[in-house]
């Protein structure tokens, strides 16, 4: 029998599903109930220090939905209103009772060293399993000069990685942010300085769009917004590429996050390098009892594969990834139209003529294919209503 107990820096996880830091960690007694019902940690809600004024609006969380279900997410909240000390005796409690569930103070502070080592320094003495600095905020934050613009810095990210490697007493993770051009760029300044694991992603920076009745922005705040982060299943691409270049450049953990709604988006982030993952938006659409699902079908599929642990399905995928020039340019597949499926609307001829290739034709009793103008794109399999187009070698 397979199991979903893993390792990570010396860390043992009963199973690698972490809530991300944000309102399901926002409160002692709602980890507490996340820990009961078989989540295997907990990143907190990012801690400040507590001079560090949040404010929040309201209100501040939109969504983007796709026939009625939430696709998308944008939230322009602020970190912890929780005090250090709050914190420190709730980690005590949580710990005491749940010893084998992992903890990560997730922190952030002004760029001032007393203000970074301060924190540090006072969550030494909890039996916190490893430190996560919130790099990436991209809303509120980056305004006061923390958040995302030290994520966004090489320099400043060197600097408070230093800072907290030379006195915390257990493994550090950086939690980085997409809204970069390239992510391996800050994720090596930072390894450089000593830091432990990455955290990948942040929220993606967005704008959930006007509202065509009022004309105001659809997260309205009394007339105005701003720019937000964005979660959900619409940011998973981002984070899987994220996640693989991270391990491309690195062989330092990686704790997958972004977009995750079940166990396959939570299989693909372990192929593509991940040690553990972390979830927020699908939990507070669905709940903490999402939990059971995740955990039976990661275990399912592990069996299914032969797998007797999660180490073997890590990084499966990177060998994979390569660049464009390396790809194989004479691999030419066909679409192969399976007539019984095929509903004989034309969608697919249509599209082909208006996207560059005109390579279909509508007879009487099904499509054609022209093999002498296709270019094998696939786009007529993608747009298909029938699904009845499959991409073959001839
Ligand atoms: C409402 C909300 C609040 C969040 N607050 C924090 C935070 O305090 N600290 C942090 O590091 N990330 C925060 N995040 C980001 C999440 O931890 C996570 O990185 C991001 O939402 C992507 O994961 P998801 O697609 O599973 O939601 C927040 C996200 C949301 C939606």
């Amino acid at each position: 029998m397979p199991t979903l107990k893993t390792s990570v820096l010396g860390i043992e996880f009963e199973n690698p599903f972490l809530l991300a830091s944000a309102p399901p960690t926002a409160l002692v007694e709602s980890i507490d109930k996340a820990f009961e019902m078989g989540w295997g940690g907990a990143v907190l809600k990012t801690i400040t220090p507590d001079n560090l004024e949040m404010t929040e609006t309201s209100p501040r969380y939109e969504t983007m939905k796709s026939k009625g279900k939430v696709i998308g997410f944008q939230n322009i909240e602020l970190l912890s209103h929780k005090t250090v000390q709050y914190w420190c005796d709730g980690i005590k409690y949580l710990k005491k009772k749940h010893p084998n569930k992992v903890i990560i103070a997730s922190i952030m502070a002004p760029v001032e060293r007393d203000a970074w080592q301060n924190l540090v320094q006072t969550l030494n003495d909890t039996p916190i399993d490893a430190y996560e600095l919130n790099f990436s905020c991209p809303h509120g934050m980056p305004e006061r000069n923390i958040g995302m613009a030290i994520g966004t810095s090489a320099e400043i990210s060197i600097l408070i990685t230093s800072w907290v490697k030379s006195i915390a007493n257990k493994p550090v993770f950086v939690k980085l942010t997409p809204n970069v051009t390239d992510i391996t760029w800050i994720a090596k300044a930072v390894e450089k300085a000593g830091c432990d694991g990455f955290a990948a992603i942040n929220t993606v920076q967005g704008f959930m769009g006007v509202n065509l009745d009022t004309l105001e922005p659809n997260l309205c705040i009394d007339g105005y917004s701003t720019y937000g982060g964005c979660s959900g299943e619409i940011v998973k691409p981002i984070g899987f590429k994220c996640v693989a270049q991270l391990r491309q450049c690195s062989d330092l953990p990686i704790l997958g996050i972004g977009g995750i709604t079940n166990w396959q988006d939570t299989a693909q982030y372990i192929a593509l390098g991940s040690d553990a993952v972390q979830i927020c938006t699908e939990v507070m659409i669905n709940g903490y009892s999402i939990i059971n699902n995740l955990k039976s079908g990661l275990l399912n599929y592990l069996e299914t594969k032969g797998m007797e642990n999660l180490k073997e399905l890590k990084n499966i995928a990177i060998p994979k990834i390569t660049s464009h020039e390396k790809l194989n340019k004479k691999n030419h597949l066909y679409p192969n139209i399976d007539n019984e499926k095929c509903g004989k609307c034309g969608k697919c001829v249509n599209i082909c003529s208006e996207s560059e290739y005109n390579a279909l034709k509508k007879t009487e009793s099904c499509i054609e294919v022209d093999k002498n103008v296709c270019a094998g794109c696939s786009l007529c399999s993608h747009v298909c209503p029938q699904n009845a187009i499959t991409m073959r070698k001839v």
